[in-house]
């Protein structure tokens, strides 16, 4: 759950950078995973063909760096073309799981001009980190991005 400010807080400092393309995206992970409480694992995937590649993240390395479509969090949310918020990843079979701490995921999908460009997926140590709030901020963050994509 964000707050207003919190989501403030990271839109503002976005529409402020100048950055673009990876460097953007690098500053993104950066502003999430430090001003956000349970944003243990922050990064960006790009959709390459029929594979999402790690681009920019913050937080332990992880051994996902290539996910095909439909595996996991990450590969459902572009079979099925939506975000997907896990409460408790404990639950899942589809699952690849990054680090045994985390509990529970958000993936958001970024797109621009008609077409899947990537995502952003958050990790949090609590069940039922994520809600909505979540998710909004996640998505306006996602269109910072694809603005800028490169
Ligand atoms: N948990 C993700 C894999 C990526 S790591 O969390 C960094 C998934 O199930 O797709």
């Amino acid at each position: 759950m964000v707050t207003d400010a919190e989501r403030q807080l990271v839109l503002e400092q976005l529409e402020a950078c100048p950055l673009t393309g990876r460097a953007l995206r690098s500053v993104a992970v950066r502003i999430l995973y430090q001003d956000l409480k349970g944003y243990n694992w922050v990064g960006v995937y790009r959709l390459e063909g029929k594979e999402l590649v790690l681009d920019e993240f913050c937080g332990a390395p992880t051994d996902h760096t290539h996910i095909p479509v439909g595996r996991g969090v990450c590969g459902t949310a572009v079979a099925e073309d939506s975000n997907q918020v896990v409460r408790d990843v404990r639950e899942l079979e589809n699952y690849l799981a990054c680090s045994l701490e985390t509990r529970s995921e958000i993936v958001v999908l970024i797109r621009g001009e008609g077409q899947i460009l990537g995502q952003i997926d958050v990790d949090g140590h609590e069940v039922g980190q994520f809600d909505v709030s979540d998710e909004r901020m996640l998505e306006a963050v996602a269109a910072r991005l694809a603005r800028d994509w490169e």
